[in-house]
């Protein structure tokens, strides 16, 4: 029987993609063929009910130095970092010498700003080519994973942190027992420990089914947070709801007794019995959803391929590879994707091997249809290429079901 990684209780198995590659690994055309595969599944604990894969793909087939992702690729969550910085700053870092630890700064989207305040910082990333993206903007950085040992060292090094924070980086631990640990070690007696992610919720309310891949290992609900927070002695006393990534929460834990829980906690917990999070048919429903979404884009992009129209993707999200592999969707449906960031480009998306060009030549010439892969920037995107619109193109979206716009 499978053990639940956070309190050792039995995980029932809900969805199984298959054979997946590593979301992060954009395949260099000249050295095809060594790419790693791992069985990505899901299940939920029975005991605590936090939802969790069943398979690990090792953190440093992950996580490696050259990781391409760039948090500040999209304006909006520059702006996102940008006021969560000044509420830190404004609420939880206030003393006389306050320190700030990020766990998964990557390129300083939200430390830049605690930096240019003067306050004393430090992130914590594996990811040295990213970090030294955040290095050049004047932020601290440890080129590490952030686990028990690295947070007594820093411990050891600044003192105690007043506000450990990080984003959509908790989830992707599946050691989480090391973190709270570490954080325990590391965090002053009235210090907070707040973290966003993906909120399991909307992600099964609109068959977000794309935000399961390798890294994300958990996915959080407000119930399943505050069971393991109890678990490692904490306890969770904030939790916001946030429109990024399709649906997010920040959660606020401090140490057990040491805060006064907000009024949102009982609120959003109450909501989210609602959604019935903890039962076996929710994720029963769930995996029709996905199923159906899967029968369905592949049918349109088939007939539209068979009546001679040209189709590419835009974004080569990491989300991207679940959806790409589990539908089987390769070069011969999607001939391209067209992503700004500058590592990916020149690259094969992960395991279906679809060519990465830079932006500039998505209208050169603009295709028929644009298969929308980071739909959570969708706003942004369909702003910056209003032209492939008025060109006559089509956006096709797959949440929350297949449509075309
Ligand atoms: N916080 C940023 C980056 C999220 S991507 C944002 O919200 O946009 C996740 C980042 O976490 C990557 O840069 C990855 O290298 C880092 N990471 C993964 N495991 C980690 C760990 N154990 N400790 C610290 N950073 C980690
Ligand atoms: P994102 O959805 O943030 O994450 P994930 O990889 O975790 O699924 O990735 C967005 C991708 O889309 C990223 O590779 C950058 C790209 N992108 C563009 O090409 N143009 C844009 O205007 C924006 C906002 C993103
Ligand atoms: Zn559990």
């Amino acid at each position: 029987m499978l053990r639940c990684r956070v309190c050792g209780g039995a995980v029932r198995e809900c969805l199984d993609f298959g054979r997946q590659p590593v979301s992060s690994a954009f395949v260099d055309p000249a050295h095809t063929g060594a790419e790693l595969f791992f069985r990505l599944a899901v299940g939920f604990c029975t005991s605590c009910t936090m939802v969790q894969q069943l398979e690990e793909v090792p953190r440093d087939e992950m996580f490696r130095f050259d990781y391409p992702y760039r948090s500040s690729g999209s304006t909006v969550m520059r702006k996102h970092f940008q006021q969560t910085a000044r509420q830190l700053l404004d609420t939880e870092l206030t003393g006389p010498d306050p320190f700030a630890v990020e766990i998964g700064s990557n390129d300083g989207i939200l430390l830049q700003d605690i930096a240019e305040a003067g306050v004393r910082h430090l992130g914590v990333d594996p990811s040295g080519e990213a970090a030294e993206v955040a290095r050049a903007k004047g932020i601290r950085v440890r080129v590490e994973f952030f686990e028990e040992s690295t947070a007594r060292a820093i411990r050891a090094e600044h003192g105690p942190a007043d506000v450990i924070f990080s984003a959509n980086t908790i989830s992707h631990i599946a050691y989480i027992d090391s973190i709270f640990r570490g954080v325990d070690a590391l965090l002053a007696p009235n210090g907070v420990f707040v973290f966003e992610d993906r909120y399991l919720g909307d992600i099964i309310e609109h068959t977000y089914f794309d935000q399961i891949y390798d890294e994300h290992f958990y996915l959080f609900s407000i119930h399943s947070v505050q069971a393991m927070a109890a678990q490692f002695g904490f306890a969770l006393v904030g939790a916001e709801r946030l429109p990024v990534h399709g649906g997010a929460v920040r959660y606020t834990v401090a140490r057990a007794g040491a805060r006064r829980p907000a009024p949102e906690v009982a609120e959003l917990l109450a909501r989210e019995r609602e959604l019935g999070l903890g039962l076996p048919e929710t994720y029963e429903r769930f995996a029709a959803n996905i199923r159906r979404t899967r029968e369905d884009l592949l049918a349109l992009l088939r007939r539209l391929r068979a009546e001679g129209h040209r189709i590419v993707g835009y974004g080569a999200t990491q989300k991207s590879a679940t959806v790409a592999n589990y539908c089987g969707i390769g070069p011969d449906l999607v001939s391209a994707v067209y992503d700004s960031t500058r590592e990916k480009q020149g690259r094969l998306t992960p395991g279906v091997h679809i060519p990465v060009l830079p932006p500039e030549e998505f209208g050169a010439p603009y295709p028929a249809y644009a298969l929308l892969f980071a739909w959570n920037h969708a706003e942004e995107i369909m702003a910056k290429e209003r032209q492939f619109r008025e060109s006559g193109g089509r956006w096709i979206l797959y949440v929350p079901d297949v449509h075309i716009v």
